[in-house]
């Protein structure tokens, strides 16, 4: 039935429990937005594979290669052009591969300063990031910056990315196939930023720069070289933001870990 009168308080309450049941829970614009109509859909590697190559039919114009490849050989070949971050950037911001993009509001590629010799890898960029494009930008951003601001750092001196540029709805960690999709493009950010230490702030960013499955609680706080593309580097696990404001007596392993960074930083005279 129409409805023909304003909203009452308890009806528009009641609208809003509502969208957050559904999962929206972020407010971007004034008028909905389609994106699954926006974009071609994201098919499986082997579907595309086997249309590119199958014969055109008689006087058909052959398909163009796809550009939607499922595929971290796809995103590797891509990320391998970028010459610089800018370029890094706007490939990522093209590509289609990564089916996080479809839900996000826009692409999360990084935030401080590129020349940066240390390196902040995060998991994924939650609402806040997903509005202003920046990672660590929210809650859990603000906590970061205290976290650095102890040891004499701060955005200007170091360089800050994500396992994905997308956020995942609701908030939900990336699932593996998410992951390695993204790798490559991480890689290259990486390679192209060449930081002398990498510090990783929680289990899955851990997980992923270290390629292990073990837990963060076991392996935060030891440092390892980590191959990320061709660029070798030291790296350090800590415990996630996010999960030191649910934990805070957790927050004295992370201050030890803040400890272990900022030796290792004054030992190679990174300033
Ligand atoms: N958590 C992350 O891992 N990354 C962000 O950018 C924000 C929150």
């Amino acid at each position: 039935m129409a409805q023909d009168r304003p909203f009452n308080t308890a009806e528009m309450v009641s609208v809003l429990e509502w969208y957050r049941a559904a999962g929206v829970d972020l407010a971007v614009g004034e008028e909905p937005v389609n994106r699954f109509a926006q974009r071609a859909p994201v098919r499986p590697v082997a579907a595309v594979q086997a249309q590119d190559a199958a014969p055109a039919p008689h006087g058909a114009p052959l398909a163009l290669p796809s550009a939607f490849l499922v595929d971290p050989a796809a995103a590797r070949a891509l990320a391998a052009g970028a010459q610089s971050l800018a370029e890094l950037e706007a490939i990522v911001g093209a590509y289609d591969g990564c089916g996080l993009k479809l839900r996000a509001t826009q692409l999360c590629f990084a935030d401080g300063n590129p020349e940066a010799q240390i390196m902040l890898i995060g998991e994924a960029p939650g609402a806040e990031e997903d509005r202003q494009g920046k990672p660590f930008v929210g809650k859990s951003g603000q906590l970061l910056d205290r976290m650095l601001a102890a040891i004499g750092l701060d955005r200007t001196k170091v360089y800050i990315a994500n396992t994905v540029p997308w956020r995942p709805p609701g908030n939900r960690t990336p699932t593996p196939e998410e992951l390695a999709i993204c790798l490559p493009f991480l890689h290259r950010q990486v390679e192209l930023v060449a930081p002398k230490v990498i510090l990783t702030l929680g289990g899955p960013a851990m997980q992923t720069v270290f390629s292990t499955s073990t837990g963060i609680l076991k392996m935060r706080g030891r440092w390892s070289t980590v191959q990320m593309g061709n660029h070798g580097v030291e790296a350090l696990p800590t415990l996630h933001p996010a999960y030191l404001l649910r934990n805070p007596a957790a927050k004295q392993q992370a201050w030890r870990d803040m400890l272990s960074l900022k030796q290792r930083i004054d030992t190679l005279g990174i300033s």
